[in-house]
């Protein structure tokens, strides 16, 4: 048995898991290794770099036992099952004290249930997001920690030195109670998923409507993530329309299927969302086109019942403008969406949530990091208790500079068929959340004809309920 001492320890060897460790070990940590799959350990010893102290065990026992009390664990293993199942194994291992970190996307119930569990055996359990996929692991990711604070403290300094830095400051900071740190994650994928969705739209627009060929729509991308848009996911769909295909030749993207394959995180959101009853549009619509993508066959067969294989070409003046425009207020909608939730979260779920670190994390080494956060984090200085980004006075300028362009984008999408659900979905989003006065009487009115439900009245107060087919002519 090895007598060294290791600083950290990471069960799961995958990409993210090494790449991760591989950080730490840059980063001057000693760190250890364990997979169930030998060839992983083995393969962590060979990518270190030179004088780095990095060791893959075949034997969990052996790598628990070589690490520096208190032991520093993290799991990167698929979320669910695996993790419990990885738990039992090493809760004989540790002692009252050790600090286990599950960096996975887990379920933050889950990572709830598992605090409260870990709590009674005095073992310090935190769930914490990592985004930035393999790539950002490596070379410097945003993390979401959340949970026992004295636990955040002690792991601070690697997570610190392996994060993304935003003009020189970690991309990571403690972000709330419990399970605050997955239930960020989990936001931050919902939002991920509200405007890839947006994203892919606008892409349709400009191939099938405009007419753009392939290379003109690499440099319409890129030009767009050159100003105040710039963000990661239009940075690599501007490459993807550069990338030809290994197999057969000609644009890769054009022989991907449009199955789209998800893993659960965005329809949390939106079920998390419903329980709180915080309107989150774009990301529900952003799992249900999701779900809608892998009906193939029967796309297939209303496609040729309602003869919609052809779009009538767009060729208004400034329609490539126009795009921009629309799917920059649709990205901020999504924000306002996301971030909406996070404060009706962390209130209901007691977790308190800084979003102002929020959004500071998120500036680097994420999916979703874009120039607009820094536009956010202003609103966040000026009132760290915003409920909702559109009522920010620069943040509610900037979208109505932005406003002509989407209604006059989302109805020529309506009149060429060409489908824009989720800039439908902002704009409607928009006109109701900016509605004094919504027909949500109406609906009152309704429940209490047919059930007795009850309703308000706008000049008295108290519960009112009417007899209403006596008062039918
Ligand atoms: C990240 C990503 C990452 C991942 C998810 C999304 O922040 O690095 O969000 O967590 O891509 O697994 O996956 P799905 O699209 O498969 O749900």
């Amino acid at each position: 048995m090895s007598s060294f001492q290791y600083d950290f320890g990471m069960i799961g060897l995958g990409v993210m898991g090494s790449n991760l460790l591989l950080n730490m070990a840059d980063s001057g940590f000693a760190v250890a290794g364990y997979d169930i799959d030998k060839n992983k350990c083995a393969a962590l010893d060979a990518s270190a770099s030179p004088k780095k102290i990095v060791k893959g065990f075949f034997d969990l026992n052996e790598m628990i036992a070589s690490l520096r009390l208190p032991r520093k664990v993290m799991m990167l293993v698929p979320a669910g099952k695996p993790v419990d199942d990885v738990l039992s194994r090493i809760v004989p291992l540790l002692a009252a004290g050790d600090i286990v970190i599950d960096g996975g996307n887990s379920h933050y119930v889950d990572t709830l249930r598992r605090v409260n569990a870990m709590q009674e055996l005095g073992i310090h359990f935190m769930g914490i997001g990592i985004s930035g996929g393999e790539e950002g692991a490596r070379s410097g990711p945003s993390i979401m920690p959340g949970g026992d604070l004295k636990a955040y403290e002690a792991v601070k300094p690697v997570l610190e030195a392996v994060a993304a830095k935003v003009n020189g400051k970690p991309c990571v900071a403690y972000l709330g109670m419990g399970a605050a740190g997955h239930y960020v994650k989990m936001v931050h994928n919902g939002i991920e998923y509200g405007i890839m969705q947006l994203i892919s739209e606008t892409y349709w627009l400009l191939k099938k409507g405009a007419q753009l060929p392939n290379d003109q729509l690499h440099e319409t991308f890129k030009k767009w993530n050159e100003g105040s848009m710039e963000s990661f996911l239009l940075e690599i769909t501007a490459n993807i329309f550069t990338q030809i295909d290994d197999l057969a030749g000609g644009l890769l993207l054009d022989v991907i299927s449009d199955m789209a394959g998800s893993k659960g995180t965005g329809k949390w959101t939106s079920q998390d969302a419903m329980d709180i009853a915080v309107p989150i549009p774009n990301i529900d619509i952003a799992v249900a086109i999701r779900n809608l993508s892998a009906y193939k066959n029967e796309r297939a067969d209303a496609a040729l019942l309602y003869q919609s294989g052809s779009f009538k070409a767009i060729n208004s003046e400034n329609f490539i403008e126009q795009s921009r425009d629309a799917l920059h207020f649709a990205t901020i909608i999504c924000y306002a969406q996301g971030l909406a939730l996070l404060h009706k979260a962390s209130e209901e779920l007691h977790m308190e949530i800084p979003v102002s670190e929020v959004i500071r994390v998120w500036r680097g080494g994420c999916i979703i990091r874009a120039a607009f956060l820094d536009d956010l984090a202003e609103a966040f200085q000026k009132n760290s208790n915003l409920s909702n980004i559109l009522l920010d006075a620069s943040i509610a300028e900037k979208v109505r500079s932005l406003e002509k362009s989407i209604r006059s984008l989302v109805a020529e999408a309506a009149l060429s068929g060409l489908p824009v659900p989720g800039h439908m979905a902002a704009l409607s989003y928009f006109d109701a959340y900016r509605s004094e006065h919504l027909p949500t009487n109406l609906i009152q009115a309704q429940r209490d004809y047919f059930g007795a439900h009850t309703y308000q009245r706008t000049d008295m107060t108290g519960s009112f309920h009417t007899e209403w087919k006596q008062t039918k002519p």
